[in-house]
Formats: C-alpha cells, sequence, structure tokens
C-alpha cells in the first residue's frame, strides 16, 4: 500500500526513466531467432520482459547478463540459434501480465515443428486472443483457445507448413500485427498486414536491422501496411534500448500537474508511432520540447516540460481520437487524469481497446476519476471529462494494473488530502522502481 499527498513544491530537475517495454520484448525474441549473440543494454528488467526471457530460456535459448564492470551497466546477451532454433519446452510457457509476450511469441510458435502450450496470469487469461488466432489460423496454424473462450491458455500444435497472408485488421494493434509478421518469417510467400491506423512499428525497425526484408506503407486513407518479403536468415545486432515514452508520460504529466515545475526526461524513445501524447499535450497548451533529437534506428531525445495549464479550444473543448488513439494507448489513462485539472472538456474516443488491456481502462479510469471528484462520464469508446474541479484524494482501486496505479500516483500530486494507491506492487509489471522515482523528484 502506498499513502500519496498534494505536492508542495515545484517538480525540479532531471530523470532518466528504465528502457522502452515494446523494444526490449523485441530484443530477445529476435536475439532468439536471430544467428550470434545479439547484446541488449538498457533492457528493461520489469515482470513484464522478465516473463519473455523466462519463455525463450524455455526455448532452449541461452540469455545471460553481465553488469560492465567498469560502469556497473547490465547487458544481456542473447544467445541466438537462427530462426529454426528453438527447441521444444519442457512444461507450458508462462507469460505473466504480458500481453506482448503472449501475442507475439504465439506467431513465432505457430510455425515450430513442437507443440507448445501458453497461458498467463488471471488478466491474460481473459484478455482476447482471436485477433490473433483467426490471422494465425489463416496462415495455416493449428491454434486453438483450450477452454474455447477465445482466451489463452492456448495450444499450439507444431508442424504445420505456413503460407503468407494479406490481412485487414481490424484494430491498429502492434501486437496482432508482429504475431502475423513473425508467423510471415517462416510462410512460403509475402505477408501483408494491413491496419486501420499505423500503430507502433517497432517489429519493422528492429526486424529490418536483424535483416529482414520489411516496410511499411501508408496509404492515402490513412491506413497503414507492414510488408514482409520472407527468406532472409536473421543476423544478431548490438540494440541499445531507449527510455520507455509510456513510463516518462507520468513525470510529463506530473510536471504539468504541479505548479512551477520544470523538469528534463533524459534519453526518451520518441518514434512518432509512440510519441502522440507529445502533440495531444502540446495542442492542449503543454510547454514541451524536444532536445538532443537523435533520429538513429529507434529515435529518441529528451524531454524538457514546464508546467502549463491546459485548455481546450475556443469553445472550451478537446478531442482525442482518430489517428492519435494507436500513437497514444497506453499513455490514456494519464492524459484523462490531467484533463480532469484542464480547463476544458475533453472527449477521448475511438479508444474502444481500452477495455481490453491489463484492466478495463474506460471502466477503471473512469470510476477512480470520478472517486476523485472528477464529473466523467464513460462512453462506449471512451470517455468525457469536464475538468476543471479541484481533485480530492481518494482510496484507489488500480485493479492490480500498472499503468493506472501510476496514473492515479500523478493525480495524487494534484488533489487535496491523502491518496492510498493498495495495490503499488503492480507497477513492477513496466516500472519496478516507480515510487521511488516519483519520491526523489518531490
Ligand atoms: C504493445 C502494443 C500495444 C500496447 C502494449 C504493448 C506492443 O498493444 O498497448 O502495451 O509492444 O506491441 P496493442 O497492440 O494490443 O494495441
Amino acid at each position: 500500500m502506498i499513502l500519496l499527498s498534494k505536492a508542495t513544491s515545484p517538480i525540479k530537475g532531471e530523470i532518466t526513466v528504465p528502457g522502452d517495454k515494446s523494444i526490449s520484448h523485441r530484443s530477445i525474441m529476435f536475439g532468439a531467432l536471430a544467428e550470434g549473440t545479439t547484446t541488449i543494454t538498457g533492457f528493461l528488467e520489469s515482470a513484464d520482459c522478465l516473463s519473455t526471457i523466462d519463455c525463450f530460456r524455455k526455448l532452449g535459448i541461452e540469455i545471460e547478463k553481465k553488469n560492465n564492470h567498469m560502469t556497473g551497466v547490465p547487458t544481456i546477451y542473447v544467445h541466438g540459434k537462427g530462426i529454426n532454433g528453438l527447441t521444444a519446452p519442457d512444461s507450458l510457457l508462462y507469460t505473466g501480465n504480458s500481453g506482448t509476450t503472449t501475442r507475439l511469441i504465439s506467431g513465432i510458435l505457430s510455425a515450430q515443428s513442437f507443440d507448445t502450450d501458453i497461458t498467463g496470469d488471471a488478466s491474460i487469461e481473459k484478455r482476447p486472443m482471436k485477433r490473433v488466432i483467426t490471422p494465425l489460423s489463416e496462415m495455416g496454424a493449428d491454434i486453438v483457445s483450450v477452454k474455447d473462450n477465445d482466451c489463452a491458455p492456448l495450444h499450439i500444435t507444431g508442424g504445420k507448413k505456413l503460407h503468407g497472408i494479406t490481412y485487414n485488421s481490424p484494430v491498429a494493434s502492434a501486437q496482432v500485427k508482429s504475431a502475423i509478421i513473425l508467423a510471415g518469417l517462416y510462410a512460403d510467400s509475402a505477408t501483408t498486414v494491413i491496419e486501420p491506423a499505423l500503430s507502433r512499428n517497432h517489429t519493422e525497425i528492429m526486424l529490418k536491422a536483424f535483416g529482414a526484408d520489411i516496410h511499411n506503407e501508408i496509404y492515402e486513407d490513412g491506413k497503414a501496411a507492414a510488408v514482409l518479403n520472407p527468406g532472409q536468415s536473421l543476423k544478431a545486432i548490438d540494440i541499445n534500448v531507449p527510455g520507455d515514452i509510456s513510463s516518462a508520460a507520468f513525470f510529463i504529466a506530473a510536471a504539468l500537474m504541479v505548479p512551477g515545475s520544470e523538469l528534463l526526461i533524459k534519453n526518451v524513445g520518441v518514434n512518432e508511432t509512440r510519441a502522440g501524447i507529445i502533440n495531444v499535450l502540446k495542442r492542449m497548451g503543454a510547454d514541451i520540447t524536444l532536445l538532443n533529437e537523435d533520429d538513429s534506428s529507434e529515435k529518441r531525445a529528451d524531454i524538457l516540460v514546464k508546467y502549463s495549464k491546459l485548455h481546450g479550444d475556443k469553445n472550451k473543448e478537446f478531442v482525442i481520437g482518430g489517428a492519435d488513439i494507436p500513437t497514444m494507448i497506453d499513455e490514456l489513462p494519464v492524459v484523462a487524469v490531467l484533463a480532469a485539472t484542464a480547463d476544458c472538456t475533453t472527449i477521448i474516443k475511438d479508444a474502444a481497446e481500452l477495455k481490453v488491456k491489463e484492466s478495463n481502462r474506460i471502466d477503471s479510469v473512469v470510476d477512480n476519476l470520478k472517486a476523485m471528484g472528477c464529473d466523467v462520464t464513460a462512453t462506449d469508446d471512451g470517455m468525457i471529462i469536464r475538468g476543471g474541479k479541484p481533485l480530492t484524494g481518494a482510496e484507489i482501486d488500480s485493479h492490480s494494473d500498472h499503468r493506472l496505479a501510476m496514473s492515479f500516483a500523478i493525480a495524487a500530486l494534484g488533489a487535496e488530502g491523502e491518496t492510498i494507491i493498495a495495490d503499488d506492487k503492480c507497477v513492477d509489471i513496466s516500472y519496478p522502481t516507480f515510487f521511488n522515482d516519483l519520491r526523489s523528484l518531490l
């Protein structure tokens, strides 16, 4: 349990957030399928990414961590065995709370010569898997939901020959896209995944760096495709993981919440398929500047945030929807918290995907905002937040959802009275040192 109160002084200084979760997962997976040893610095050692390491160790991949004896900086070594180098696990693959591990590994395992069983925790066993079962089955995979409820546990029968498909995904989901592309590495022809809007493209960027023939295409109507031509072998590379913008988002929000704040967040991944929160908050009047931008491979920058009063348009309204949504899907809970303090009504729409995250993030955000005194209504695909009423401390139900716990820790900084977050341990999923890092700034 953690108790937080209103911040009494501005948030000033510098902070570095841990490595990007999406990139960390992929670095282990693709490293395992590459020939040679992939090195990873900046790897996120959180529960989710450790689940990925655990699964690939069970699939016969040696993964080591060594600290540099001069600097103490850890490097992860993934001793890849090539695309056909995985071996049958002795037991079920357990993916914990990680949707990324569960869905991406399903794509890889669909193409193996051996059978596998995969499941995760109670939250994973409720999250939709039909979105990967359908396209992978279309490619020739034999993948079934064991309880016949379109959720994990999944059983995958090995020894199937996969063929390339063109798949029109109903959702802009990088997990779905990546599962199909990873299966496509083993297919006998090209694989194309078309999405309603471009979701995070870390898979495309990283697979290309490993030697795959893959690219994105953006169509005139805003739809986007990832196109993979199989046949190239993957070769080990050295990866430096930038800081996670989804973690940086909590400190961006903290600086925008507490008057007088000025905070520099160093070395954050700002790939435009992820950095929607920056554009949206700037449109709401936030003073955010990117410094030291580095465009090589995954774009990164230092983010300077100065306290600003957020607002809407001349009608005191602000709409977040459409193509903004996939670029900031994980940041919507903390943006909703900021919207509660803004001088406008914020409408979040086209975000029904929030319902199938680690918790139903429409209900869990709305219920907790209401508990803090906010005037907010849940809708089918988002929420309407009538900002400006002062927030009051409350007992927060995080639903064991890491991003909920962190979002409402930020709300607490702007709320009168005390806020209690009962399940603070859930932050281990993506940001184990979050509360220490937050305390260091207060
Ligand atoms: C992720 C993609 C997103 C995101 C998740 C990580 C990834 O999920 O919410 O936290 O690493 O590919 P969806 O693909 O389901 O939108």
